[in-house]
């Protein structure tokens, strides 16, 4: 029986190399493309699997369902990793594990494959996710086995095995881009001082380039998710790209992180969510009127737990399930509309209203109507203060 996988090919270097690398070690390789808004030229790179060797080239739109029961699921979690990550690469491991373990199933296939390295969380969340899918999968993880140290050795075998690569444009860095964002690193960013390059970023303006006019957008949500996009109707794939769009040219959604990786070492990454941080600060803004003070507090705290489960590689758990039945259930009043302002790399709440606020401005107010009833307030602090007064 011929030794079949199924490898999770991204159309770059690394992925096109692995091709090759396991046909000479007697695999028939399947080389799977998911499609979650990375917007790669899905057409040369399947050619270039073909020429590494590839008995076959699928590609698999998943951006609906991505946004659906990932992106989504995040978002309304809140889910930010060390408060600067909203998790864009992480949240697409899982989805493309579930992707290749059905395509192995269909296939007919043994094992599964990915270019992730050798001390990167990517490797952790594909190996997790399939094993948590189909344990019986047999998974290779050829970049972390190869004997090509850098680079120029990788292009030197693509070279040698005429494999058609983009060797005119040098590449200073790795980058992973999907619809919920981009993650940037390595080159000049592993110092960690080094300022980085205006030309580094992908999907979002620098403060000068950016519009001088403020943009101003209006947000709905229904259930905790967002329905429409400055009045319009939109499905959440076409939400997020629109958004996208808007944000980055504004400047918004930026950061620069020192992380704590899986694998023990903290690693320099530079993030861009234009999108995603603009429906991030909405649906907060959203929350912060719908929630009562202790559902809104607890949530937090589940929060990060939230996006530590997606960042180490933990989706197919019983943690996560559990966690999104509990914030399922916080989002149903999640309804309303945020209008936001965007300018030179801000994003500012501006408003925000919902059929289900708890806001009361007669209690709130301190002018005309109000009905909060101050003669309360002067036993609740007696009380509320009370244990400690005990030690005097
Ligand atoms: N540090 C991020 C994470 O672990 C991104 C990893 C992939 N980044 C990249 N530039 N290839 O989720």
């Amino acid at each position: 029986m011929s030794k079949r996988v199924v490898l999770a090919y991204s159309g770059g270097l690394d992925t096109a190399v692995a091709v090759k690398w396991l046909t000479e070690r007697g695999y028939e390789v399947i080389a799977y493309m998911a499609d979650v808004g990375q917007e790669r030229a899905f057409k040369s790179s399947k050619s270039r699997a073909y020429k590494a060797g590839a008995v076959k080239v699928i590609i698999e739109d998943l951006k609906k369902e991505f946004v659906k029961d990932f992106v989504f699921c995040s978002l309304k979690a809140n889910a930010l990793y060390e408060d600067g990550y909203l998790l864009a690469t992480a949240l697409s491991r899982p989805i493309i594990a579930k992707g290749l373990v059905k395509t192995a199933h269909k296939e007919n296939a043994k094992y599964v494959s990915h270019g992730a390295t050798g001390k990167g969380n990517d490797q952790v969340r594909f190996e997790v996710a399939i094993r948590g899918l189909d344990p019986k999968l047999k998974v290779i993880a050829p970049v972390r086995e190869w004997e090509l140290k850098t680079r120029e050795q990788e292009i030197e075998y693509a070279k040698e095995n005429k494999i058609p690569i983009d060797t005119t444009k040098k590449k200073p860095y790795s980058i992973d881009r999907n619809l919920w964002g981009i993650s940037i690193e390595s080159g000049k960013l592993e110092d960690p001082y080094y300022s980085p390059d205006e030309n580094i970023y992908q999907i979002t303006k620098g403060v000068d380039k950016a519009a001088a006019k403020p943009v101003y957008v209006e947000l709905e949500f229904k259930s905790g998710v967002p329905v429409k996009l400055n009045k319009k109707k939109m499905d959440g794939v076409s939400l997020i790209m629109k958004l996208s769009k808007i944000a980055g040219n504004a400047g918004v959604g930026r950061s620069d992180m020192i992380e704590n990786r899986l694998v023990g070492i903290k690693s320099r990454e530079i993030y861009e969510a234009p999108a995603g941080w603009t429906l991030y600060k909405a649906h907060r803004a959203l929350e912060s009127m719908v929630l009562d003070r202790e559902l809104a507090h607890f949530k937090d705290i589940l929060s990060l737990k939230y996006a530590e489960i997606i960042y180490y590689g933990l989706w197919y758990t019983p943690l996560k399930q559990a966690l999104d039945k509990f914030f399922d259930h916080t989002q149903k009043c999640v309804n309303g509309t945020v209008k936001l302002k965007l300018h030179k790399g801000t994003c500012t709440v501006l408003g925000r209203k919902s059929p289900d606020s708890l806001y009361r401005e007669k209690l709130a107010t301190y002018g005309e109507g109000d009905e909060f009833d101050r003669t309360l307030a002067k036993g609740f602090i007696e009380l509320w203060g009370l244990p400690y007064t005990l030690k005097k």
